[in-house]
This record gives C-alpha cells, sequence and structure tokens, in this order.
C-alpha cells in the first residue's frame, strides 16, 4: 500500500539494465497456503551500461524473503538491503549467481498480478510488471534470459502442471506430490513467463508447418468447459496458416498451448508457448456463446498467437514502447479477421471503437501520445490509444508503402531485430529502409497525442472545369502539449459525378488516364488539390476507408449524404454517410419538442436498406444500426444525456413505427432454414432478423413479443436467444421480462460465461438497470466482487454503456460508481482503475452533470491508502 505520493517515470530517464541475466531456474513449491520460489540467476553486469560499479537492484513486490545467497554463499542480512519494492546488494563481482528464496500468498492475491489462483487452479500474469511479485528479478522488458522452470504440487489436486517451453522432466515426489520441469530455449524478457497448476481437461490437436514441423496443440480447461473450445483450436490453426502466408511467420517451439481461466483483469496474454486466456475470450459453443463472442475470440485468439512474432521474438525495449507489439499486432489480428470475414464489415467495427472511444480518450483528460512519455502506473496504459490508435499509425503505414513494401518493411524488422527489445523508432526504420520512403514527419503519430481535425471546403470553377479541395489539419492542444506541428497523413479519397458514376481523378490539366480513387498526402497545415477535367460539381466522398485517424469536417447536406449513402463505391464510406445523416437528424431533435417530425428523407433511405437484399447483407446490418448514445456525446459539447438519450430513442421509435411491415419480413426473410453455422452470411442473418425484432419491441408491437417469446423458447444458438431476451428485456412488456429473465437464468446458471451476459443485458438496459436493480444484480448469489468478469457485466456495463441511468441528473450513478472503485481499490487496482473511465470525462458533459461527476472524483482522490493506479487516473482527470 503506498504511503507517499507515487512517482512519475520519463522515457527520457531510460538507461540500459546495469545487469544482464542469462539464465534463471526456478522451481515452485505450490502449497495451500502459499507458494515457496527457489530461484537462481546467472548474472553479469552489462558492459553497454555507463554504471560500472551500480549495485544489483532487483525489483520484489510483496515478496517474503527468506534466504540470499551469492556464487552458492548464504548472505548475511547485512549484506544486502530488503526495501520492500527492491532487493539492493551493494557489492557483486562482475559474474555471479544469484540465488533467492521467497514465500508468496497465491491464494490471497486477490489484484490477480503475479502468480494466484483462479477457480482452484495457479496462474499468473505477468505483464506488465507482475512477476516481481513472483520473484526478485530486473522486472523490465530489456533484460531477456533463458528460463527453466520446476513445478511441485499435489497430484491429485494438480495433475497438470505447465509452463514456457518444453516439458523436459517429470516424475513422483513423497506426500503425493509430483513435479513437471519446463525449459524455453528462446530468451526472453520475464513479462511473458508463465505457469499454471490446475486439475485440467487437455484437449489436443495439431498443426504441420510450412517448413514440415509437426506442433503439438494443446488447450487446458475444466473439466465442465471440455466442450467449448473447438472455435478457438479452429481460429489457433487459421491464424498459424495465415501468419506463415501474409507475414512469412512460422511458430518456433513444438508445443502451443492455451488455457482458459475465469478470474483473468485483461483479455489474454501471450506468455511464450502458453497463452493464458480469460474464459470469455477463448470459450465457446453454439448453445453459450454470439456471434460476437466467436469473432472476438477468433481475433484474439489471432492476436496471442500473433504476439510470438510480433512482441516475444522482437520485444519491447521499456513500457513506453508498448504500441510497438500492441499497435502492430492489432493491426495484424485486424487483418486476419478482415481476410477471414468482409473487409468493410471488419472496418466499420475498427473504426466504431476509435472514434467512440479512442477519440474520447485523446480529447480526455488522460490523453498522451501512442508512445508516451510518462506515465506512473503503466497497467493505465494498455489503452485505446497504444492499442487501436497504434493499429491505425501501422495501418497507415501500410497505405503508404502499399502491401509489398509494407511486408518487405516487416521482414526486414523481424530479421534485422530477432531477439532482441526495441522501440517503435526501429519499426519505422526498418519501413524506411525497405521502401525507401522518408517517414520522419510520420514518427510525429508516435509522439504528439489528439485526434487531428482536418476542415475540408471545396469549390467548383464550371469554365476550366476544375474542382478545388483545399484541406487544412489543425491537431488540438491536450495534457502537457501544445502548438502541434503538422502530420504526415494519408488521405484516401473519390469524387463522385452527378449519375454517381465514379470520376477520374485527373491532378494535372492533361493527365490521360487517371484513377477513380487516389491517396493524397497532407504534410502542411493546408494543402489544396485541383481536380481537371470535371464537367459540373461532384460529390466527394473523403477519407476512403478511414485512411486516417482523424476527424473531418466537411459542410456535407444530406442530399449528399444520402446520394453517398447509395452510390459510393466504397463500402465503409456508404455506411459513413448513413451514420452521418443518421448523427445529423438526432442532433436536430436533441432539446426539440415532443412531436417534432423526424426527417422523412432518413426514414425513407431506412425502408430502402431494410428491403434491400441486393447488397451485402452483412453490409446492410451495419448500415441499420443507429450511431450509439456513447458516439453522440462524444460528438457533443456540453453533453446532456437524458436529452441526447431522447433524441435518439424519437428517431428509433419513428422508424420502427414507419417501416414496420419491412420489419417484420426482413424478420421472416431472414429466420434460419438449415443447420447453425458461424459464417459471415449466417452471422448477418441473424444479425438482421435480430435487429428487426429489437426495434419491433422498442414500439412494443404484439407481433414481435409473440416472436420473440417464441424464438426465446426455440432458438438453438445463443446469439438469437440473447436477441430475443435483449428485446424484451429493452420493451415495456415487464411481465415477459420478467419471466424472460428468470427462465434464462435458470437455464444458464451453471455456466459463468453465460451468467455474465445476462447480468450486462440488464445492467446495460435503461428498462431493467435502474440504479436500484443494479444494486439487486450487486446482491445476486452468482455475483463475485473478486471475478473481474462479473464486475464489468454489471458495474462496467451500468456505466459505460446504460448512459440515461448513469447520468440520471440526481448524481446517484456517479455516486454508485464512486462507491464501487473505492471498495474495489483495496483488493484489485487494476480493474478499479478502469472503472473510473466513465467519471474522468466530467468536463465533456453540461454543468449540472459534470459537477457531480467532479465531485464523485474528489470523494475517489480522497480515499485513504489510494492505489498508484487510481491515484493517477483521478489526479489527472481533475489536474
Ligand atoms: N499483452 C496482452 C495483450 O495484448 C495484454 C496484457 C495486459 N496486461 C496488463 N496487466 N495490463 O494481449
Ligand atoms: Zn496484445
Amino acid at each position: 500500500m503506498r504511503t507517499s505520493q507515487p512517482q512519475t517515470i520519463y522515457l527520457s530517464d531510460y538507461k540500459v539494465p546495469a545487469y544482464l541475466v542469462d539464465t534463471v531456474e526456478l522451481t515452485f513449491e505450490l502449497f495451500e497456503d502459499g507458494a515457496r520460489v527457489h530461484s537462481t540467476l546467472e548474472l553479469r553486469r552489462n558492459p553497454e551500461s555507463a554504471e560500472a560499479s551500480a549495485p544489483l537492484e532487483l525489483d520484489g513486490d510483496s515478496l517474503k524473503l527468506e534466504s540470499v545467497a551469492l556464487d552458492g554463499a548464504k548472505l548475511a542480512a547485512s549484506d544486502y538491503e530488503d526495501r520492500g519494492d527492491q532487493l539492493v546488494i551493494r557489492s557483486v563481482p562482475d559474474r555471479f549467481r544469484l540465488t533467492t528464496v521467497t514465500w508468496i500468498e497465491p491464494q490471497n492475491n486477490t489484484r490477480l498480478e503475479g502468480l494466484y489462483k483462479s477457480s482452484g487452479m495457479f496462474c499468473t500474469q505477468c505483464e506488465a510488471e507482475g512477476f516481481r511479485c513472483i520473484t526478485y528479478f530486473p522486472d523490465r522488458p530489456d533484460v531477456m534470459a533463458r528460463f527453466r522452470t520446476r513445478i511441485e504440487a499435489s497430484k491429485e489436486a494438480y495433475p497438470i502442471l505447465l509452463s514456457n517451453g518444453n516439458d523436459v522432466e517429470k516424475g513422483e515426489l513423497e506426500n503425493g506430490r509430483h513435479f513437471v520441469t519446463w525449459e524455453d530455449p528462446f530468451p526472453k524478457p520475464c513479462y511473458l513467463f508463465a505457469l499454471v497448476a490446475g486439475d485440467l481437461v487437455e484437449k489436443r490437436d495439431s498443426f504441420t508447418t510450412c517448413s514440415g514441423r509437426d506442433i503439438d496443440l494443446r488447450m487446458y480447461v475444466e473439466p465442465r468447459n471440455a466442450r467449448k473450445c473447438d472455435h478457438a483450436m479452429d481460429s489457433l490453426k487459421r491464424s498459424m496458416r495465415w501468419d506463415e502466408e501474409v507475414y512469412g511467420r512460422e511458430y518456433d517451439l513444438d508445443i502451443f498451448m492455451i488455457v482458459a481461466v475465469d478470474d483473468f483483469n485483461m483479455g489474454a496474454m501471450e506468455n511464450k508457448g502458453l497463452n493464458i486466456f480469460n474464459s470469455s475470450c477463448v470459450l465457446a459453443s453454439q448453445e453459450t456463446a454470439t456471434d460476437i463472442a466467436f469473432q472476438r475470440i477468433e481475433a484474439i485468439v489471432a492476436h496471442e498467437y500473433f504476439h510470438n512474432w510480433s512482441g516475444n521474438r522482437v520485444t519491447c525495449r521499456d513500457w513506453f514502447q508498448l504500441s510497438l507489439k500492441e499497435g502492430f499486432t492489432v493491426f495484424r489480428d485486424s487483418q486476419f479477421s478482415a481476410d477471414m470475414g468482409s473487409p468493410t464489415v471488419k472496418r466499420i467495427e475498427d473504426v466504431t471503437l476509435l472514434r467512440t472511444a479512442q477519440f474520447a480518450e485523446d480529447s480526455g483528460p488522460m490523453a498522451h501520445p501512442v508512445r508516451p512519455a510518462s506515465y506512473m502506473e503503466i497497467t493505465n496504459f494498455y489503452t485505446l490509444t497504444v492499442y487501436e490508435k497504434g493499429e491505425e499509425v501501422v495501418r497507415m503505414i501500410h497505405t503508404l508503402l502499399g502491401p509489398d513494401m509494407f511486408r518487405k518493411g516487416s521482414d526486414l524488422y523481424f530479421e534485422r531485430h530477432d531477439g532482441q527489445a526495441v522501440t517503435t523508432d526501429d519499426f519505422v526504420k526498418a519501413m524506411e529502409d525497405a521502401s525507401g520512403r522518408d517517414l520522419s514527419q510520420f514518427r510525429l503519430w508516435y509522439e504528439q497525442a489528439g485526434t487531428p481535425v482536418l476542415t475540408v471546403s471545396d469549390e467548383f470553377d464550371a469554365g476550366p472545369g476544375i474542382y478545388r479541395l483545399t484541406i487544412e489539419q489543425n491537431i488540438p492542444d491536450t495534457p502537457g502539449q501544445t502548438n502541434k506541428k503538422p502530420q504526415h497523413i494519408p488521405f484516401s479519397l473519390g469524387l463522385l459525378g452527378q449519375d454517381g458514376q465514379p470520376l477520374p481523378l485527373q491532378l494535372e490539366a492533361d493527365a490521360s488516364e487517371a484513377p477513380t480513387e487516389r491517396v493524397l498526402e497532407l504534410t502542411e497545415a493546408v494543402h489544396t488539390f485541383d481536380f481537371h477535367g470535371v464537367e459540373a460539381k461532384p460529390v466527394p466522398s473523403l477519407l476512403r476507408h478511414f485512411s486516417a485517424p482523424v476527424r473531418v469536417r466537411y459542410p456535407w447536406t444530406r442530399e449528399q449524404l444520402l446520394f453517398l449513402m447509395s452510390h459510393d463505391p466504397d463500402g465503409f464510406n456508404r455506411w459513413d454517410a448513413g451514420q452521418r445523416l443518421a448523427v445529423d437528424v438526432i442532433q436536430s431533435l436533441v432539446g426539440a419538442a415532443d412531436g417534432s417530425e423526424v426527417e422523412p428523407r432518413l426514414v425513407e433511405a431506412y425502408r430502402k436498406l431494410v428491403s434491400d437484399t441486393d447488397l451485402d447483407q452483412a453490409l446492410v446490418a451495419k448500415m441499420l444500426q443507429l450511431p450509439s448514445e456513447a458516439y453522440l456525446i462524444e460528438l457533443a459539447e456540453n453533453a446532456d444525456v437524458p436529452a441526447i438519450h431522447q433524441a435518439r430513442e424519437t428517431v428509433l421509435k419513428c422508424l420502427a413505427h414507419a417501416l414496420r411491415n419491412e420489419l417484420l419480413a426482413c424478420y421472416q426473410r431472414n429466420l434460419e432454414t438449415g443447420a447453425y453455422e458461424v459464417t459471415p452470411e449466417a452471422i448477418a442473418r441473424r444479425s438482421l432478423r435480430n435487429t428487426a425484432l429489437a426495434w419491433l419491441l422498442v414500439i412494443n408491437d404484439e407481433k414481435g413479443r409473440t416472436l420473440a417469446v417464441s424464438q426465446l423458447n426455440q432458438a438453438d444458438n445463443m446469439t438469437d436467444r440473447m436477441g430475443a431476451l435483449q428485446a424484451l428485456v429493452n420493451s415495456d412488456y415487464e411481465d415477459d421480462r420478467r419471466q424472460a429473465l428468470d427462465e434464462f437464468y435458470n437455464s444458464f446458471r451453471d455456466d459463468p460465461q453465460v451468467v455474465e451476459q445476462w447480468f450486462s443485458v440488464q445492467a446495460a438496459s435503461d428498462r431493467a438497470g435502474q440504479l436500484p436493480d443494479i444494486r439487486k444484480l450487486l446482491e445476486h448469489p452468482a455475483f463475485d466482487w473478486k471475478n473481474p468478469n462479473k464486475i464489468r457485466s454489471v458495474v462496467g456495463a451500468f456505466a459505460g454503456q446504460n448512459l440515461a441511468a448513469f447520468h440520471n441528473p440526481d448524481g446517484s450513478g456517479y455516486d454508485f460508481l464512486a462507491d464501487q472503485v473505492c471498495r474495489l481499490d483495496d483488493s484489485n487496482p487494476q480493474i478499479a482503475a478502469r472503472l473510473v473511465t466513465p467519471l474522468t470525462r466530467w468536463q465533456k458533459f453540461a454543468p449540472a452533470y459534470s459537477g457531480p461527476m467532479k465531485s464523485a472524483l474528489e470523494r475517489i482522490r480522497d480515499k485513504d491508502g489510494l492505489s498508484r493506479d487510481v491515484y493517477e487516473v483521478v489526479h489527472k482527470s481533475l489536474a
């Protein structure tokens, strides 16, 4: 527990490690009341360190030191200093062997960092700084060592004992205990260390690599989850093949293992050869997981697998470089998902997340560059900016270089830096060297925080037939950064003629064969582009595919947006035009009198969409989704959430009333005939019919209610069951809602992953999730304060998705959240700090809301013994 103010750590203070570790030998004696960790490190002075006589400093956290020995000789207490968070030995030789024995208590570890217990099994989470909770070690990613790990435990309680690499020895011990020894031939930073011990079932498969090596694939899960492994295993094999084909990356060990654990702070972890997953991000069956979960699992399995090269073989020099592995790996998993399904739909999903949540982060008090310059607590920087904006930065390099040069660049990067701990700059350098392009200005994307705003204006000169576009870029100030330099922005666009045809983009008067889509490169504060040979004023299709993470301001007319919605050859921009139109219509109704008219052309555009059977149905399903409340708030200033909620409801209800017959027809047309499949087509069908159902229930349609009840009872899969449940929960049919929720719970009460969905469908609903309901959910026997998924599914869903209820003008939602943050701060600071997020945005809201939000933050700030995690978020938010 913290007693003094947390320190800020700066990138500019980086120094190479004073000591390097060549090998690590660990022995874990696992017991019910704790674990003894024997560690032997082969250490030597780093020849590159300037500090020739630096003392040896090893990190440690919550460790009980039992003994220390240097080259076999036990040290006296006066030979070392146990500072609590560091073990310091003043005088050591240039090369030596250090042995420590520590005692830890995994069974009491509620922070879920280091070694802890989850549903009776032992497991680890070491990234970013969890290894220091296991044993004393230079806990930084630029110290890479070879690990040998022996695990000893009761054979009956823990028949499965796992760590990184290959199992090289196993045997029986006294008192019903046994051991297994693992050896990882690849040097790695300690954040990639993992250990698992439990009574788990093993699912086996195999994969033959491009060079003909057979890899043993194994999944370890609790026995009740044995039927939920196939999808992850298939996803893994697809990922392995894809990485060979698209990036030329072959797997390097003989075994690849995946473990599912119920208590996990994040989604999953790429430990070398032993990936550990949050159960909800890996286990799936038709009966228990929705389509969204299936897709998320495929993406996360791929993400963790891809880290084996982008993260493990080439890792980060320090934690400021986190986006080196995360931005690149998110880009890779996103390309993979696009290849497995619909690229346009995947792009829409990624951009929706980016614009809703990352843009909000980038304009709030926690805004930071993709490569932050400072932090107090690194786990607070596993952010949308580092991951998702980091992905966009890599994507822009891909756009600027083209796929072939990008591949040359990634090949060079992996070859040049294999086995090293490097920086984002090394990544960019490899891309430059392979392609011959100058990315010096582009590097600002890593250094400057804030979302660039592009203001676009146009004029048409009929005489010479010139269409002129002027694009101005501005990067808003963010905490600690003002007066920013213009960035290098790839800006993809097309122009549409009045008949909807794409026009050739002639940037010079005499260019004969001009393309109909171009990537313009913006580098100055203002650019002007003249397009020649244009006969009539065209409609611009700007920032196609969302070619850069920026906001585009252009004075769209509703006419133009409707035109793009039906003519733009870029599917992404078709969708985006629909979103812009819907945003415009909803915004115009915020605070308007009851009974104000909803733009009839929007209604007709949606009528066309609901009935459109020619267009890609997955795209139609996306186009039908109205912009979320969260996105509307992000776009607003002085947001009044209940008013925004009201305006959006007005549009939704108007659409549902006007399109009732089309919705019923859409529902019927998309009814399943064959067996359940997880293909893009089947997913689109389910999405369309569940959207139709949801809309019908928003207006309490009787026919809709009958359909929902029978779908709920007859569905053979969770997508349809959940679709029906959600529609009923969000209707005014109170009795049906109650009954549906009760029956659902009784059918799935033994399945934690389904119970989480059951919690969140209520917590996220303004009908079923008002504060008194939320308090009841917290009292429910299935709720568990020690399980992050349960906390997220109730408290997180309420504050993050049930916005009208959370922003109750009486301030009760904010007080509630502050209470839960304070309660969790002692047991799991990482989760507590994440939960604060909705409050950090207080300055975005109208004074009636921002005042109480700020008071709630102040209340958290004043809690005794605040963790470093929450301290950083709260203090930066109030600064
Ligand atoms: N590297 C993991 C992933 O991207 C995330 C681990 C995050 N851990 C943490 N303590 N913040 O997949
Ligand atoms: Zn990752």
